[in-house]
């Protein structure tokens, strides 16, 4: 501590200094500059004092220097003020406060001796009377801050979803609560035949970066950490190289042998669940509180550094004894969280199960797209890891966070749910006609056939009664004849009721046998006309691309509305709530030619444009489907190139698709998910 006896200069001459003067007694000429080098110069954090001699006509402006902005390094000082009777009227009232005395006679070396004491005593009386109320004032700050963040953390654990992240949040709240230099969480698991052990799971220290590796422990008393599992108590021990023989716990300093640290006081906490079971341990290590590391701004804001044994001799103490029933309600909470975050992962993982057998049932009603919404949904997900990985271009400032990307697999798996309310037979349409219509058809012409062939039989019967053989040639004649006719209109029915394109408009050929059978009466055997080819015969073999006619088609686009419908009945947290859009658009084209809506260009979400890809490049690639052979994977890029060209895909999504070959995670000949790149680049 500096202690200053400061004597101006204009009143030297009014005291006896005695003859003993002391080294700290400075005589100074211009006591204005004095005062202010020892203000600016008085670096050190502890408070000096001074005692003060100045003539009355000095004391204003003294006052001002002691009280203004330089005295930031607490001088706590008392002013001796000397002069004359007549200049008393000078001292005004609020400066009574800092004046020790009022000497208007000489001070005699005795009484110089006394008011420099008695001025001290009364510097350090209020100093100490200053440090207890400040003492008190930051145990009260202390108190308050605690009652906050205990209320806070309730608030701010139960937003976490990610397991590491809370446990992470935990140790840090904990420290930050007790000023601890260092902490670790362990939590309790099961191993198959039932028995509870420790696993030490999250650990940190400031301003080191120690190995934590994951390991097991086991719950029995040996070790602190079991202890405290065992048997539900905090421990609170000031100094871990000094426990007491007796305990039944012991220390481990293999740890701070390996790193170099050293675990002088620790803090360990139960952490109880609602039904006051043991689910883990706080362990705190290396209290700092006496040194004031109360943090204002985030966790890392401990200025308090451990580096040398010396360190943590001098600067670390045990915990307060207030933070034990503190930790202990934490500890309650930062429970609560954690079991609360099992169940919401674990009814998570039940949801998502149950949509994936939900998937696979529905998928399974047609082999030719088994697995295809599975297949779509990993492609989505590591577009979208691929899309965040971009740091530059048009995607550089889309980043999806996991839960996005687990909102765009949801959306995957379930884009063609709605497909299960539509009739499975249209899906496995392989021709134009179905099985039986095309059978029933071809049967009329076959009947046609027996039918005519009859008719000539009869009339050639007759005929050979009377031995006319010319007119039994004609006619056997004219049978053949019409006899070809009919198989080459079986021939040429059979053909267009092939789904393939063919050249000539199928409505023509249509005509052209409709024109062929005129005037051909058949009748079945009630007499009742039959139709050669009905309406709906002719509609159907009318179709000029794949298998099903408008109706059908119709029926199919409209799975998308009826997958739409179906989401949206699910009552998705809101951070799902993008996948009844991203189900609806997933058929949507940029050009405006998509359906259901037919919306165009930014109006389609990214997600739903990774989707379109994933779909189109699985729908070509994947088995046979009825309506179509399964594609090489090189023409199926080039008809996504040319679907890009023609903007109805995303030419830049398309592009992240191939040069990162996203395709990749599709093994081309067992159609399974191969592995995952994880959104970098994947590699032959
Ligand atoms: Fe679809
Ligand atoms: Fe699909």
């Amino acid at each position: 501590m500096n202690k200053y006896i400061i004597i101006s200069n204009s009143i030297k001459n009014n005291i006896t200094l005695p003859e003993k003067i002391s080294k700290n007694i400075i005589l100074s000429k211009n006591i204005s500059s004095t005062i202010r080098n020892i203000l600016k110069t008085n670096t050190t954090s502890k408070t000096s004092y001074a005692v003060i001699f100045i003539h009355i006509n000095e004391l204003q402006n003294i006052s001002e220097i002691l009280t203004g902005k330089y005295n930031y390094n607490e001088l706590m000082y008392k002013i001796i003020v000397a002069g004359e009777e007549k200049d008393l009227k000078l001292i005004r009232k609020n400066r009574l406060q800092h004046i020790s005395d009022i000497k208007t006679s000489r001070i005699s070396s005795q009484e110089f001796d006394l008011l420099v004491e008695k001025a001290f005593l009364h510097i350090d009386r209020f100093n100490k009377y200053k440090t207890q109320i400040n003492n008190s004032i930051y145990t009260l700050q202390d108190m308050k801050q605690d009652q906050e963040d205990l209320i806070n953390i309730g608030k701010s654990l139960s937003t976490i979803k990610d397991p590491d992240e809370l446990l992470k949040n935990i140790l840090m709240i904990s420290k930050k609560i007790t000023c601890a230099d260092a902490g670790s969480i362990y939590i309790t698991e099961e191993n198959e035949a039932g028995k509870k052990y420790l696993r030490f799971k999250y650990s940190h220290t400031f301003n080191r970066k120690l190995p934590m590796e994951e390991f097991t422990l086991s719950i029995n008393k040996n070790s602190i950490a079991g202890y405290v599992a065992t048997k539900g108590e905090v421990l609170n021990i000031p100094d871990a190289y000094n426990i007491p023989k007796k305990a039944p716990y012991s220390f481990d300093i293999s740890f701070d042998r390996r790193t170099n640290y050293i675990c002088r006081s620790m803090l360990v906490v139960p952490m109880r669940n609602h039904i006051d079971q043991i689910i883990g341990v706080i362990q705190l290590i290396n209290s700092k509180q006496s040194s004031g590391c109360r943090i204002k701004n985030g966790s890392e804001a401990f200025g308090i550094k451990l580096k040398t044994p010396e360190d943590f001799n001098r600067l670390v103490v045990p915990f307060d004894s207030r933070y034990e029933s503190l930790m202990e309600s934490v500890a309650g909470q930062a429970a609560i969280a954690i079991e609360n975050n099992r169940m919401i992962k674990q009814i998570q993982n039940q949801f998502e199960e149950f949509i994936k057998a939900s998937v696979t049932a529905v998928e399974s009603r047609d082999i030719a797209t088994s697995g295809h919404s599975f297949r779509v949904a990993e492609i989505c997900k590591e577009m979208a890891r691929a899309i965040s990985g971009k740091k530059s271009g048009r995607f550089k400032d889309i980043k999806y966070s996991d839960t996005e990307i687990k909102e765009l697999e949801f959306a995957a798996l379930l884009h063609d749910f709605g497909k299960v309310y539509i009739d499975i037979n249209i899906f496995k349409k392989e021709k134009k006609l179905y099985q039986k219509e095309f059978e029933n058809l071809i049967l009329k012409f076959n009947y046609l056939y027996k039918f005519i062939e009859l008719g000539y039989t009869f009339q050639q019967t007759g005929q050979a009664e009377k031995k006319i053989t010319k007119v039994i040639a004609d006619l056997e004649h004219k049978k053949e004849e019409k006899l070809k006719k009919i198989i080459r209109i079986k021939d040429r029915i059979t053909l267009l009721n092939e789904p393939s394109i063919t050249e000539k408009d199928p409505r023509q050929i249509l005509s052209q046998i409709q024109k062929e059978i005129k005037g051909i009466k058949l009748f079945d055997i009630d007499g009742n006309r039959i139709n050669l080819i009905t309406k709906n015969e002719r509609r159907n073999l009318e179709i000029k691309r794949g298998s099903l006619n408008s109706i059908e088609r119709k029926e199919i686009h409209n799975h998308v509305v009826l997958s739409y419908n179906f989401v949206s009945k699910i009552p998705w947290p809101p951070e799902y709530k993008n996948i009844p859009a991203i189900v609806l658009y997933h058929h949507e084209m940029l050009d405006g030619s998509g359906y259901p809506k037919g919306i165009r260009g930014d109006k389609i979400p990214v997600q739903a444009r990774i989707m379109a890809i994933a779909d189109i490049y699985d729908a070509l690639i994947a088995a046979d489907r009825p309506y179509k052979k399964a594609i090489d994977h090189s023409t199926a890029l080039k008809i996504l190139k040319e679907e890009a060209e023609n903007n109805r895909i995303d030419k830049d999504l398309l592009e992240i698709f191939i040069k990162q070959k996203i395709y990749k995670i599709i093994d081309k000949n067992t159609f399974k998910i191969k592995f995952i790149g994880n959104g970098k680049p994947i590699n032959n």
